[in-house]
């Protein structure tokens, strides 16, 4: 397995182009079974879960083709996807491909609302607590969906097709939102999605859905309103920058020290992650391309803070976070409300020297002078890159084991990061 290996102690200084974001390239690739007309889907970012959807659609029937392979001089600008679901040949997900991503769970809403019925393999994904599904089919049953569990799938029966209802959601779920918008642009009449998620990505997909003939109202906001129609149509649509990329290399420069331009990042997609930045003593500033993030020698400020549904502080950026506040003055406390389990970060981070207590949801970290570089292990997505952070920090080596995990969710991170001065190579495993 391939590792990543960093001389810590160098300052980042240069410019990272952001990628397409990779929660949103998910569902809008879902979302092309909606239709049996071809979506074309700009600024696809290349990673390892991206690819795996396509074969699980694939799976389905869907015909897909990439053009726009990044060449030279604009290796950022990401891929073009066509997809063309004209036919589903197959409404069974299967275990093999479903356990290995969460997101290709979402598949259900679409595939019960066009086909009338869908089988779909429990889910995998990241180790980060129980992560249950419940919200999911509340939903599609609420929608007239009939649901059974058999053999570890989720079997769901529409003959009739769905039917507009109103959904309110105990708790706030990216993935059931989308789940419940995609299967209620198909259904027959009105459904109100109530305390839905307002993640700038389930935005981005309802303005794709809006285009290829959805009639969805209350965008960006808790209440959407969706008028199902029969039949939606094909599209082109660019997916939005990575707000969790841009986050983490705003973190990796205040934590690096250095100068850094974040080329295609939106300072609205992530105004509480900028906020905290700031407070910890980094300087940001709006540039024509993107934003722009400086730390001097000065040292870094405690925080106190506790992740959020959007436009709260992104649980995805709570390891980062944690990352940069070991060497902080002082004591920092964050506090993790979206997932319980989402501390595996703070075993690594203590083997360079990090200080941090836990209790139940909260950590405490007492910053410490000086991280030194040791051997990791990656555990999942975001905690594996919140050690890459730690690495830039730390004096001397450090490897990061099992990175199959960054390469789920970051494109091209060795080279953006050495592209601004860090020292970081991958070691491919023999
Ligand atoms: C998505 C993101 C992930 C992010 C998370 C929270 C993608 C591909 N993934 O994951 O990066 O960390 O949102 O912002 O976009 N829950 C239930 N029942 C359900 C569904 C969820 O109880 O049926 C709970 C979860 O266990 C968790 C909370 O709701 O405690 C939020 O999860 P959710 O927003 O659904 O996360 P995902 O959509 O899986």
């Amino acid at each position: 397995m391939d590792r990543i290996s960093i001389a810590g102690g160098r300052a980042l200084n240069g410019v990272i182009q952001i990628s397409g974001a990779k929660n949103a390239a998910l569902p809008l690739m879902i979302a092309s079974l909606l239709t049996p007309d071809r979506l074309t889907l700009k600024n696809v970012p290349n990673l390892a879960d991206v690819n795996l959807l396509a074969r699980i659609l694939r799976n389905h029937g869907l015909d897909f083709t990439i053009d726009g392979k990044r060449a030279e001089p604009s290796p950022h600008m990401g891929e073009t996807f066509h997809l063309t679901a004209r036919d589903i040949v197959d409404t069974t997900a299967p275990y093999e491909l479903v356990s290995r991503m969460r997101a290709s769970f979402w598949v259900l809403g679409p595939l019960v609302a066009r086909c009338g019925q869908a089988r779909v393999s429990m889910p995998g994904g990241c180790a980060i607590g129980t992560r249950p599904v419940d919200l999911h089919l509340m939903a599609l049953k609420e929608l007239g969906a009939e649901i059974d569990i058999d053999g570890g799938y989720v079997v769901a029966r529409a003959p009739n097709g769905l039917r507009g209802a109103r959904v309110e959601f105990p708790k706030v779920s990216v993935g059931a939102t989308h789940t419940a918008l995609m299967a209620a642009s198909l259904a027959k009449g009105e459904t109100v999605l109530e305390n839905a998620a307002r993640e700038p990505e389930i935005g981005d997909v309802a303005e794709c859905l809006v285009k290829m003939g959805a009639r969805i109202d209350g965008i960006g906001t808790s209440t959407l309103r969706i008028d199902g129609v029969s039949r939606l149509e094909g599209t082109v649509h660019t997916v939005l920058p990575d707000r969790i990329e841009t986050g983490t290399y705003a973190f990796a420069a205040a934590a690096a020290g250095g100068d850094v331009e974040l080329q295609g990042a939106r300072r609205t997609l992530l105004e509480a992650a900028f906020e905290a930045l700031e407070q910890t003593g980094a300087a940001i500033t709006d540039t024509d391309k993107g934003i722009r993030v400086k730390r001097d020698g000065r040292a870094l400020e405690p925080i106190r803070i506790e992740t959020r549904p959007f436009p709260g502080f992104p649980t995805d950026l709570q390891a980062q976070l944690m990352a940069l506040m070991t060497k902080a003055n002082g004591t920092s406390v964050i506090r993790e409300t979206i997932f319980e389990n989402r501390f595996m970060h703070v075993q690594e981070l203590a083997r360079l020297g990090a200080d941090i207590q836990l209790h139940g949801d909260t950590a405490t970290i007492k910053g410490v002078k000086a991280l030194r570089g040791a051997q990791v292990m990656a555990t999942d997505l975001r905690a594996s890159v919140s050690l890459v952070i730690a690495g830039l920090m730390a004096e001397g080596q450090t490897t990061i084991n099992r990175v199959y995990h960054l390469d789920r969710g970051f494109e091209r991170l060795e080279q953006k990061l050495s592209g601004c001065g860090a020292q970081i190579e991958r070691i491919v495993a023999g």
